[in-house]
């Protein structure tokens, strides 16, 4: 997945967005990723990779998935329709 590539598909908040957000804002807590934008606080999809970058950030990793991004969005898509 690519900066650009949106992490949190219903809110359109990219994974470079999420980076710069915690860069600056330095959230202790994953949920406060919810302030970028509302990532999160739709279907629900994003909130275990967003809990990845936030854990990347507090180790001191550089923020990235390692998914597909039309994988990703094909399981989001089978995710919403189960919903
Ligand atoms: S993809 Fe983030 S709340 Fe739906």
């Amino acid at each position: 997945m690519d900066k650009k590539d949106n992490v949190c598909v219903c809110h359109k908040v990219s994974l470079g967005k999420l980076d710069s957000f915690i860069q600056r804002e330095n959230p202790t807590v994953a949920s406060q990723l919810s302030q970028c934008l509302d990532a999160g606080t739709s279907c629900g999809w994003c909130i275990p990779f967003l809990k990845k970058i936030h854990k990347q950030h507090l180790e001191g990793n550089p923020i990235q998935l390692g998914v597909d991004s039309e994988k990703y969005l094909e399981r989001r898509k089978v995710y919403v329709k189960k919903k």
